[in-house]
């Protein structure tokens, strides 16, 4: 691994939302270590359904930040990775999944009942039920990207303030993409924005059952 500032403790305690990047550009090596730790990534029978467009030149991210509401953190940040799923990602990666399943000791058994269920579970979806999980599954490896980032030392800013349709013509996406979030990265300009607190975890915590606190 290239570059530890921070422990994964203190990158989660320490993470705030970047209000504001001074542009100071990220090595190419830093960026692609940001997004392994994406690719790296759990998903539903390692489908890997998320794709991402890494905006870093001027232009188009002056481009992205109009179809952002205007936020200027889109412009200033050094790198924003555009969180996408493919709702058709499935359909084509199909084999390469199973091909590299049986590369790392997938029992030939599991694959050939993966390549039913996979397609009879994915197939029935809605647009919604897709939507619901690709989202699921893109602000996983969304998540890895952010912390690694923070643990490398960057700052970052999850946004979900944009315009699909927008986004999809700026980054000309294929009609099968559907945008999640957006992930500045950089480093921060200025102060930090304050803490804002977090409910203690008897609001949000149960035990064993819904009502139940934890033990
Ligand atoms: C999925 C997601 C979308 C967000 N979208 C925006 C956004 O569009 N603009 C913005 O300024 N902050 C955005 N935020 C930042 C939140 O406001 C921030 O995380 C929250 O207030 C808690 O602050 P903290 O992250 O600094 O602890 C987003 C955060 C998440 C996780």
């Amino acid at each position: 691994m290239a570059k530890i500032k921070k422990t994964l403790s203190q990158a989660i305690e320490e993470r705030r939302a970047t209000p504001s990047f001074d542009g100071t550009s990220i090595p190419p090596e830093d960026l692609r270590q940001i997004l392994d730790a994406g690719l790296h990534a759990p998903s539903g029978y390692n489908m890997q359904p998320w794709r991402f467009i890494v905006v870093q030149s001027p232009e188009q991210k002056r481009r992205l930040r109009a179809a952002s509401y205007n936020q200027a953190k889109v412009e200033e940040a050094s790198a924003v990775i555009v969180a996408c799923g493919d709702a058709d990602g499935w359909r084509k990666d199909l084999d390469l999944m199973l091909h590299l399943g049986r590369e790392g000791g997938m029992p030939e058994s599991y694959a050939a009942q993966a390549r039913t269920s996979v397609s009879n579970f994915l197939s029935g979806f809605s647009t919604e039920e897709m939507r619901a999980w690709l989202n699921k599954h893109v602000m996983i490896a969304f998540t890895h990207m952010m912390l690694m980032a923070e643990v490398m030392g960057y700052d970052t800013a999850p946004m979900e303030g944009f315009e699909q349709e927008k986004v999809h013509e700026v980054l000309r996406l294929p009609m099968s993409y559907w945008v999640v979030a957006l992930l500045g990265i950089g480093y921060l300009k200025g102060t930090d924005k304050y803490y804002g607190g977090r409910y203690e975890m008897g609001h949000t915590v149960f035990g064993e059952e819904f009502g139940k606190p934890l033990k």
